[in-house]
């Protein structure tokens, strides 16, 4: 009998009840430190007060109007986000996949409005993930995800990560944009190298094509700058941002330019509750934490520590591990056991990491992780590696 929440996840055997900061309870008891933080999601930790408070501030006031009216939370959240980036304008979505959808719609609206409608194509590359909506998939396009869902959303031109020289040579009359994460997270942290962003960039200047980037997993201060786009010292010209910048609210956004959004006229996009007064004031209270360089000088201090850390159990281990990369607390650990088992020992261990394509544990703690709590993952994740290392030996 099919259970009664459709079975798509593959769950861990874990119920939490509670959290605080990188730590979350189970009922009985039991403490797990969170380097999973919801897979990006929970930026300032569990239950942090002052996003407790804007939640409750606002529950206590007004849920939802519809975006029939003026919202002012929304509004705020906006302007600050307009302040802190290249972008002259935001629509607020529930999610990442929602964020995609619009980007895609807004690249082709763009060239259409502009007599070039035949600019439809998006180049997107393998490992990237995008979300689950028809666009979503069909912008990563790997069998895994599309497999069995019917005619896919057409359009997307799918080239190998990293190869800069397919990306030239697919570019025709018909290519709209070029779709990329800076740093994959799904695919197994990859980052592209600042040099490659910057030759995106350069490539999509030179042949009239608008750059779209991927930051709902690396945003939000993942990388220790606002936007992980910001360290290659490149902006693009539409941004999907989800995740993080809800700090745990089901909260999205797509970030443009005005030239990029121009097609984006009254009646051509909508949602119900983008945008709501909850979520808004949640993103506003994110957005002035994380926004802060003060906080970010912090993220970057302790992402440097735990990295140092990482590669000391990498170095420990080398049955085990392989490598660390990433940037900032987006970070994942190539691993030579399967990276399942190591999670699952994590799990034994009361540490929280989250698999990754490419035999990655990824590890994308709170960005308030303190000093004890990475020198805490440390042991428990020496533990972790241990256990696989015996059970490898007995096997
Ligand atoms: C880079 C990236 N884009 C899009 C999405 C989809 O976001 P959501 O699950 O909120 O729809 C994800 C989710 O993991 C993601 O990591």
């Amino acid at each position: 009998m099919i259970p009664s929440v459709l079975p798509t996840y593959n769950r861990a055997p874990l119920e939490f009840v509670k959290g605080e900061g990188a730590w979350l309870t189970e009922a009985d008891g039991r403490r797990f430190l969170d380097l999973g933080a919801g897979i990006a999601v929970n930026a300032l930790g569990h239950a942090h007060p002052a996003l407790v408070q804007a939640l409750t501030d606002q529950a206590k006031n007004l849920w939802h109007v519809s975006n029939l009216y003026q919202i002012p939370q929304q509004q705020a959240l906006a302007d600050k986000l307009v302040e802190h980036t290249f972008a002259d304008t935001v629509f607020f979505t529930n999610s990442g996949t929602e964020a995609c959808e619009l980007a895609v719609k807004m690249a082709r609206k763009h060239f259409h409005d502009k007599g070039q409608p035949e600019k439809v194509e998006i180049i997107t590359f393998d490992g990237s993930f995008h979300g689950r909506s028809s666009a979503g998939i069909a912008a990563a396009g790997s069998e895994k995800m599309t497999k069995g869902f019917g005619p896919l959303l057409p359009g997307f031109v799918h080239l190998t990560f990293g190869d800069l020289d397919g990306v030239t040579n697919a570019i025709s009359d018909a290519t709209a944009a070029i779709l990329i994460e800076p740093v994959q997270g799904e695919g197994g942290i990859r980052p592209v190298p600042d040099a490659e962003l910057k030759a995106l960039r350069r490539i999509c200047d030179e042949n009239d094509l608008l750059l779209i980037l991927d930051e709902v997993q690396c945003g939000v201060g993942r990388t220790g700058k606002l936007f992980a786009h910001e360290w290659a010292g490149i902006t693009p010209d539409i941004m999907m941002v989800a995740k993080g910048i809800g700090g745990g609210f089901p909260l999205g956004a797509v970030l443009a330019t005005e030239e990029a959004a121009s097609g984006m006229t009254a009646g051509t996009h909508g949602s119900t509750y983008g945008g709501n007064p909850l979520g808004c004031a949640v993103g506003c209270t994110v957005i002035d934490h994380v926004a802060d360089p003060n906080f970010l000088a912090e993220v970057n201090r302790k992402a440097g520590l735990l990295r140092q850390k990482l590669e000391g159990l990498v170095a420990d281990h080398p049955e085990i591990f392989e490598e660390v990369r990433g940037a900032g607390l987006m970070l994942g650990i190539k691993c030579k056991a399967t990276n399942i088992d190591v999670v699952n020992a994590g799990y034994d261990n009361q540490v929280i990491t989250v698999p990754a394509a490419d035999n990655v544990i990824r590890l994308l703690p709170p960005l308030t992780l303190t000093e004890d709590d990475i020198a805490e993952a440390l042991t428990r994740l020496d533990k972790a590696a241990s256990q696989v290392e015996t059970s490898l030996a007995t096997a």
